[in-house]
């Protein structure tokens, strides 16, 4: 159960009806609330309309502004834009502060403060036409979205553009990743300036010139598009975003089609003194409704083995005949590995019908979600596993082919109860930005498909880990059996990528980008780094690094990627990923720069331990780890394990130590990473 903690919701009303009657189109009454400061005064935010009548709005931080006047609005399709011409009808601000516990996550309790500014619009002459914005100010920066009532002359509405602008006070230096750009979010991050960012998706992380820190991204996508968002023009050096949204399919420029009343998901600005404070920025999930599905006692965060890395290495295949991977001999053998070792759930991929020859190039109209293939003995292997404790996590790719699964849902997740798969596995693999119907990737069809495969994943408890599916906005908080996303480009580019994989530079950029929205299935744990079936790729990692990444990128399902015989060769080393909780009481990140290094420490839920992930990036560095957040007057036996003398991720990727020793919150642990290296630390409380 989930428990609110209500320590204070003062809600202090301010109703000002205006007198919109009597202004004319640039004039804003001002017995009318304009602005809203967050709890702490650090953020402020002012909307008005301008000269022709349009909402424009403008931030500031410690009282300097980072947006200008930037509008708001549509353009709609067959009908007038909802752009201007608005006079202001009336602003309420409240108040709001709540602290809610999360039923599993990075932070067990999260605190929901806030001013809310609600203003509506009313257009002066024409239709007259009815238009809300809502800002929520935080300490941490803003969220806004628009608020369509229901009313005569506004019913069914297609959006042919949103029109929100984001007008920077500078050109900051971003760091982004392209949108329609055909694959997905499947990119390494680049660094440039705003001025030079092409369409980008969402986030944006950007750094000013006096080292404060601003993310661009949205919050709560429900039943509407992506939003991309694209350098509009440049005011004397500053430049200004416009958002942009994904197209509903290939066949139209409409962006959404909605009928009043409706609400857009937030867009949001996060802002922090510095890098690493965005790392404990909940913003986007206090955005979102808090949880829908009651009692989830049933989603419960774990570790878990799986037929797959030996698919991407090409020692076995998803495709029947010899090479197969997913035999009931072979998953027993993983079966047997996880309950060994306490790990809760064997992943079989390759598992049904449908993937001989080239599944990625077929459109996924083949796919069948209930129809093994003849060697994977469900009914035995199901038994088998229930046997040992563990359960097998179904995997569903579609191949983008949604409408081939949404028409086998219910019998694809019955199949799942049938056999106990308490978790599930989704994929959409297409060549392009297109789904095999022709929906762009990013719809709004698309996002309503994945918000349809939740709730019914969650009708039948079954957590959804969901590969190349849309970025996370926070939807977690609503629906807590969406555990966990890829969504970014995971340790799978290290085994095939023409590029060499993962540059190590990687995984320390995306824990201040892709990583400030939610859990990624990233799928760490390679012990085997160089490959020899991959004789052209190799992990661009040392070992040790991948400990590291078990604290460092944040899911509450982790994988244990690698084969069980390349654990067992190392079992010392394998030690950490038994140890290492995937719940956490609370998350403090010590250290870090964006695309340097990184530092997090969390503390398991419910627990007393700790656990230390730090990494680097292709530079060898020293790192300090100060241990004051340990408990007073308490001794702790830390392990770590970190990067031998002589270790290189390039040259001499699996050079580890292991360490042990008494600590207590007054050491500080000074550490060599080695270039491309990491460091793991258990801190183990001795009663
Ligand atoms: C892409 C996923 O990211 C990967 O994990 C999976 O193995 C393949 N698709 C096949 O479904
Ligand atoms: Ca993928």
């Amino acid at each position: 159960m989930i428990r609110v903690f209500t320590l204070m919701v003062a809600s202090v009303l301010i109703v000002s009806c205006g007198k919109s009657d009597n202004l004319r189109l640039g004039d804003n009454d001002t017995s009318v609330t304009h602005s809203a400061s967050s709890p702490n005064g650090n953020v402020k935010v002012t909307l008005n309309t301008d000269e022709l009548g349009r909402p424009v709005y403008t931030v500031a931080v410690d009282g300097e502004t980072v947006i200008t006047n930037s509008a708001l609005g549509f353009d709609l399709e067959g009908e007038p834009d909802l752009s201007a011409g608005f006079v202001v009808a009336n602003s309420e601000v409240t108040t709001f502060d709540q602290t809610w516990e999360q039923p599993w996550g990075e932070e067990r309790f999260i605190k929901n403060a806030y001013t809310q500014l609600r203003m509506g619009f009313v257009e002066a002459e024409g239709l007259k036409r009815e238009m809300n914005i809502t800002f929520r100010v935080f300490d941490d920066g803003v969220g806004f979205r628009y608020e369509l009532p229901k009313q005569a002359n506004l019913n069914k509405v297609v959006i042919a553009d949103e029109l929100t602008e984001f007008s920077f006070a500078a050109d900051h230096s971003a760091w982004w990743t392209p949108g329609m750009a055909g694959n997905q979010y499947e990119y390494l991050y680049q660094n440039s300036s705003l001025s030079d960012m092409p369409r980008a998706h969402t986030p944006v992380t950007m750094q000013t010139s006096n080292g404060k820190f601003m993310v661009l991204h949205e919050a709560a996508l429900h039943d509407y598009s992506t939003m991309n968002v694209e350098l509009k023009q440049v005011n004397t050096g500053a430049p200004v975003l416009t958002s942009t949204l994904v197209p509903i399919s290939k066949d139209t420029s409409v962006k959404a089609k909605l009928s009043t009343p409706f609400i857009t998901p937030w867009r949001t600005l996060q802002v922090a003194n510095n890098e690493i404070d965005l790392i404990t920025s909940y913003l986007t999930l206090n955005l979102n409704e808090p949880n829908v599905l009651g009692d989830v006692s049933w989603v419960r965060p774990g570790k878990y083995v799986g037929i797959w890395w030996e698919l991407h290495l090409e020692k076995s295949s998803w495709a029947s005949g010899e090479k197969h991977g997913a035999t009931t001999e072979n998953t027993k053998k993983y079966i047997d590995f996880a309950a060994k070792h306490g790990l809760d759930g064997v992943l079989v991929e390759g598992w049904n019908v449908s993937w001989d020859g080239e599944w990625w190039n077929m459109g996924g109209h083949e796919f069948k979600f209930d129809q093994p293939y003849p060697d994977f003995d469900v009914e035995a292997l199901s038994k088998y596993a229930a046997e040992k404790g563990v359960y097998i996590i179904g995997h569903h790719e579609t191949g983008a082919d949604t409408d081939n699964y949404e028409s086998q849902l219910d019998a694809a997740f019955d199949f799942l109860n049938k056999y106990g798969m308490k978790a599930v596995k989704t994929g959409y693999v297409e060549s392009g930005e297109l789904l095999a119907n022709g929906d762009y990737h990013h719809g709004q069809n698309y996002v309503a498909h994945v918000d349809k495969v939740t709730r019914i994943a969650a009708e039948h408890k079954v957590m959804v880990v969901a590969h190349e599916t849309i970025k996370d906005t926070g939807e977690r908080r609503t629906y807590p059996n969406l555990v966990s996303r890829e969504v970014a480009r995971g340790q799978e580019y290290d085994a095939w990528s023409e590029d060499g994989g993962n540059p190590p530079s990687h995984t320390a950029i995306i824990p201040f980008t892709r990583m400030l929205t939610g859990p990624m299935d990233f799928t760490p744990g390679a012990f085997e780094l160089t490959l020899p079936t991959r004789p052209n790729n190799q992990v661009n990692t040392t070992l040790a690094k991948q400990l590291a990444l078990y604290v460092v990128i944040y899911s509450p399902v982790q994988m244990a990627s690698d084969l069980p015989e390349h654990y067992e060769q190392k079992l010392d080393a394998f030690q950490f990923i038994k140890d290492v909780a995937v719940d956490w009481e609370t998350t403090k990140p010590l250290a870090g720069e964006i695309g340097e290094f990184v530092t997090i420490a969390r503390k398991e839920r419910g627990g007393h331990n700790w656990f230390v992930g730090s990494l680097t990036n292709e530079k060898p560095r020293t790192v300090e780890i100060d241990l004051s957040f340990l408990d007073e007057n308490k001794k702790y036996i830390a392990t770590i394990y970190r990067d031998g003398a002589d270790a290189h991720y390039a040259t001499n990727p699996a050079s580890y130590e292991i360490e042990r020793k008494t600590v207590t919150r007054q050491n500080v642990l000074t550490i060599n990473l080695a270039a491309g290296g990491g460091a793991a630390i258990s801190l183990k409380l001795i009663d």
